[in-house]
């Protein structure tokens, strides 16, 4: 399976993330999980995206569509992968099928989270992510079993320094403006399958299977 999970910002792409790459038995490639462990190993490439992601915008296309190449290359990645947050312009939708492309593959599917603004705002102020494995939880919906701990790996959980409101307002508009328009794209190509975002996490699990029949 060759999956993309598109949605806005806090519509659960990373929490159903966890479920349909175990599920799948696939990989699940998040480039904003592997931009925050650049940033937390102090990388050059952690060093670059941090101000584009503090800020809410996206980090060039010239990082990250190489980024990504290398890491689809990656022999986990050779049988089938869920890309989650990638791609988020037209420009890398293109560039990631030129990828698949020269490898003689196809996607299977692209999913859509569909969720209201208001919904994001009251997933994002609660939210906690996992340090070790990026795993998100929240402080009302999703409450991990010990504060401030990973249910997943044990890591310590912190809050995120684009979850602020400022910064959320501004990934709604970086989204409408520049992520929306990949969802036609998609939708011409015969890809897109669209699910309710509403509802509890296992829920949603099951419509994303349900959709992906
Ligand atoms: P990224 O890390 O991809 O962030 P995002 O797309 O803004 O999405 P989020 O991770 O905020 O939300 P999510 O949909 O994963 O929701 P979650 O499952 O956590 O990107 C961050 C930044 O990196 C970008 O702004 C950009 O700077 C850069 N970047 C990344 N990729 C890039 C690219 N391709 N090009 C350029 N730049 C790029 O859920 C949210 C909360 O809700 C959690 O607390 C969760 O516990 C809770 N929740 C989930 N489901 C439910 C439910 N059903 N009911 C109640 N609560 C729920
Ligand atoms: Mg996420």
């Amino acid at each position: 399976m060759r999956l993309i999970l598109v949605g806005p910002p806090g519509a659960g792409k990373g929490t159903q993330a966890v479920f349909l790459a175990a599920h799948y038995s696939i990989p699940h490639i998040s480039t904003g999980d592997i931009f925050r462990a650049n940033i937390k190993g102090e990388t050059e490439l952690g060093k670059l995206a941090k101000s584009y992601m503090d800020a809410g915008n996206l980090v060039p296309d010239s990082v990250t569509n190489e980024m990504l190449k290398d890491r689809i290359g990656h022999a986990d990645a050779a049988d089938g992968f869920l890309l989650d947050g990638y791609p988020r312009n037209v420009g890398q939708a293109e560039f990631l099928d030129e990828v698949l492309e020269e490898k003689a593959i196809s996607l299977d599917a692209v999913l859509e989270l569909q969720i209201s603004n208001e919904e994001i705002i009251k997933r994002l102020s609660g939210r906690r992510t996992c340090r070790d494995c990026g795993a998100p939880s929240h402080v009302i919906f999703e409450k991990p079993a010990v504060d401030g701990v990973c249910d997943k790996c044990g890591g310590e959980l912190y809050q995120r320094e684009d979850d602020k409101e400022e910064v959320v307002a501004n990934r709604l508009n970086v989204y409408a403006e520049q992520t929306e328009p990949i969802i036609s794209y998609y939708q011409k190509e015969g890809l897109l399958k669209v699910i309710s975002a509403y509802g509890d996490v296992s829920e949603i699990s099951a419509s994303a299977i349900a959709a992906l029949k």
